[in-house]
This record gives C-alpha cells, sequence and structure tokens, in this order.
C-alpha cells in the first residue's frame, strides 16, 4: 500500500476512542465506596450516554405530547418525533418497511405477544415449539404459559460442555409437529453466540418458523433482517445504551398483518361499536394505549449514538476486552468460567472456588466494581453446569483494560478475605 493510501485508509478508520466514549458516559464517572465506579454489568442493564439523557429531556422540554390523536402542533410533532425513532430501528436492522417495528416495553413483552398473539392463535394441542437449554425465563414461561393454554408440546435443545447448541440434536427434534423455534441469537448466563444463520436455514427448510431473542445480541453484533430472514426478532433499549422499558418486536409483514391483537384499547382501533370492532393497520394494531413516547425517542438517541461509533468498532473493541479478561482470569486461582464457546461476546460468567458468586458481588462492590451474581434469570443453564449461580462480568463499549485489571486484583483480594 503506498504511504498516500495508507494515510487515506487511517483517515476513514479512525482508533477507538474509550476514553471519548467514557466521557459521553456521565454515570460512569462517580465513586462508589470511595472508589472510581467500574461497571461491569452491561448485560443486565447499559449505562446512558448523554445524547440519550439530553433527547428524553428535549422532547418532554419542548416537543412532548400524545401520539397519533392530536390535530395541535405539538401532537404532530410528537409523532413526527415518535416514527422517525421507528425509522431508525428500522434502518438499524434493516427491515423492510416500518410496518415490521412494533414498539414494545422490551424483550420479554415482545416474545410474550408472539406467544399469545401468533401461538395462541395459531398453534393447536400437539404442535410442537422447539426452545433450548440456555434460554432466558423470559423465552421459556411465555411458552409454558401457552401451553397450559393449548396443549402445545415444547421439546429442548441440549447444550454442550462448552455452551454450544448441539446441532444433530436440534436435527432430531424437528417432526411433521414443529411449528416455531425459539431461542437466543446471544446466551445472557454463557456468552455464546448461536449459529443463526445456519439454524435459521435448518428450520425454514421444514417450513418452521423462527423467533430470535435479540436482547443480547444488539449491543454487541450487528444485524441485518433481511440477511438473516429470521421471522421474529426481540430486543430491549435498556441494554443497547438507551432508556428501559421500550423495546422493539420485529417480524415479517405478513405475519404480523394476519396474527390478531395482543392487547385491546386506543391506538390499535380504526373504527369501534359494541357489535365490533375494526383494528387500525401495522404497526398501530399492536401498539393499544398511550405508547412509551419518550422511551422510543431515547431509543431512537441510542441507536444514532451506537451507529455514530459503529456496531464493528465496537465488536472489536469488546473481543480485545473479553480476550484479556480470559486470559487474566487463569491467573486467579480456583477461578473458573462457565461458558467457553467458539463464538463469545464479552460476558464473562466464572464462578469462584470456596466463594458464593453474591459473596463475589458483595464483595466487589466494596471495590467499587458493579457485576451480576445470581441465576441470570438463566436456572436451565446452571442446573446444566451444576452450579446455583455464577458471577458474571459482562463488557461494553466504555469498558477498559484497567477496569478488568481493577477486576482480576479484586478477585485476588477477595481470596484473600475469605481463605
Ligand atoms: N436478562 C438480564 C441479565 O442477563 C437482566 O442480567
Amino acid at each position: 500500500m503506498s504511504i498516500r493510501n495508507d494515510t487515506v485508509a487511517r483517515q476513514v478508520t479512525p482508533a477507538y476512542d474509550v476514553a471519548r466514549i467514557r466521557h459521553d458516559f456521565p454515570a460512569l464517572h462517580q465513586e462508589i465506596h470511595g472508589k472510581p465506579l467500574v461497571y461491569l454489568d452491561n448485560g443486565a442493564s447499559a449505562q446512558k450516554p448523554r445524547a440519550v439523557i439530553d433527547a428524553i429531556s428535549e422532547f418532554y422540554a419542548h416537543d412532548y405530547a400524545n401520539v397519533h390523536r392530536a390535530v395541535h402542533t405539538l401532537g404532530e410533532r410528537a409523532t413526527q418525533t415518535y416514527e422517525a425513532a421507528r425509522e431508525k430501528a428500522r434502518h438499524f436492522i434493516n427491515a423492510r418497511s416500518p410496518e415490521e417495528i412494533i414498539f414494545v416495553r422490551g424483550t420479554t413483552e415482545a416474545i410474550n405477544l408472539v406467544a399469545q398473539s401468533y401461538g395462541r392463535n395459531t398453534l393447536r394441542a400437539g404442535d410442537e415449539v422447539i426452545l433450548t437449554q440456555m434460554e432466558h425465563h423470559s423465552n421459556i414461561v411465555p411458552w409454558q404459559l401457552l401451553r397450559e393454554q393449548t396443549g402445545i408440546v415444547l421439546r429442548v435443545v441440549p447444550i454442550d460442555d462448552s455452551g454450544e447448541l448441539i446441532l444433530d440434536e436440534l436435527e432430531k427434534l424437528f417432526n411433521r409437529r414443529t411449528r416455531l423455534l425459539t431461542l437466543t441469537h446471544l446466551s445472557n448466563a454463557l456468552g455464546t453466540i448461536n449459529p443463526v444463520h445456519r439454524i435459521i436455514e435448518m428450520a425454514h427448510a421444514r417450513n418452521v418458523l423462527v423467533l430470535l431473542d435479540a436482547a443480547q445480541a444488539v449491543p454487541h453484533l450487528s444485524v441485518d433482517m433481511q440477511a438473516l430472514d429470521c421471522d421474529f426478532y426481540a430486543f430491549s433499549g435498556h441494554k443497547l445504551y438507551g432508556p428501559s422499558g421500550i423495546g422493539v418486536l420485529y417480524g415479517k409483514k405478513d405475519l404480523l398483518a394476519a396474527m390478531p391483537p395482543y392487547q385491546g384499547g386506543g391506538e390499535m382501533i380504526r373504527y369501534v361499536t359494541f357489535e365490533k370492532t375494526e383494528y387500525a393497520d401495522l404497526p398501530c394494531k399492536f401498539e393499544a394505549g398511550t405508547p412509551n413516547i419518550a422511551g422510543a425517542v431515547g431509543l431512537g438517541a441510542a441507536i444514532d449514538y451506537v451507529s455514530g461509533i459503529g456496531l464493528a468498532a465496537i465488536a472489536a473493541h469488546e473481543q480485545d476486552l473479553l480476550a484479556y479478561a480470559t486470559d487474566r482470569a487463569a491467573e486467579v486461582a480456583g477461578m473458573r468460567i462457565v461458558g467457553t464457546a467458539r463464538e463469545k461476546a464479552s460476558i464473562l460468567s466464572f464462578e469462584l472456588a470456596g466463594i458464593h458468586p453474591h459473596d463475589i458481588g458483595t464483595i466487589l462492590d466494596s471495590e467499587g466494581i458493579a457485576i451480576r451474581a445470581g441465576h441470570h434469570c438463566a436456572m436451565p443453564v446452571m442446573r446444566r453446569f451444576g452450579v446455583p449461580a455464577t458471577a458474571r462480568a459482562s463488557f461494553g463499549m466504555y469498558n477498559t483494560r484497567d477496569e478488568i485489571d481493577a477486576l482480576i486484583a479484586a478477585l485476588h483480594r477477595a481470596r484473600e478475605v475469605i481463605r
């Protein structure tokens, strides 16, 4: 490469500036118990950049009104801003149409919506739904509720010792009654990134629909609905550096159009009499009641922020953190990583021999380090690995190698304290 081209290449791909990114997140700059905060609980929820906080605040200060109802100026402004957020979400996951983007409270509500609208309307006793051993409770319990209502059968794909799905076992579970495969894109408890392209091909070859729980995936992976071709895709705003209480259900338009409403109320109707109600078109059909308008605005700002940095750059930074943390974990006596899949995102679930994960969490908190300890709403995963709980450090776009050094040093000290 010539010197000139090299210069151009460097201009096009600037270095990842984690200091500048950290500067954008006010919550990171505080002390906890007299120590600088080290926030490693991004899998549970991520901190918010100033751009998101300001977008919500500005919206409430200047543009707030209800949406889709008013003829007055503020109502029109709020509607435009809300629909602009929908368009940002559409673009972010490359869906074909904004009608395929339903605003919901979060991933959990999205999955419940599919179970109760698509599932209850379409599935019959004896029809089969496949899920996996690594699912979050949010992708287990809605299907158990549906099983009680309809008599469907649930089948579970096992995982191996590294935390990867055993695809040969998935292959064996398909049969002529299989209707839907619902699985996580990225495991919150293990960090495993599932080979979803291949899995969707396997399912579609048998006319089986696929729902992906992408709560953990969207902050770490660039996704494209048209390339992926999944049927439903669910994610939350709060793990994507946006507000809580807002998320997206993507569904293919023909599927959503054929599904009955999930909830009844305002906004989702065209015409109501006591004899009959005509429903609104997509996406309003699934957005009964006044939505989380400011939440959608905040999600739009989060999408702008993440897109401005670029998911490829974020993923490369986080992969460096994961590799560094995995190497350094080997220095801590008695530390066992739970979840060692070949394709993994920046989630480090672990045990420390002789110390309960909750005690690890409490000791680390006293050092200003925030991690999650517990079953991570994935009790079947804990059972599979024979542990009641794990400690989990989950890294986001603003974390640094220095923070991993702080984590490792604190784990050494935890061993000293408990010894
Ligand atoms: N599901 C979130 C987690 O993994 C809350 O922590």
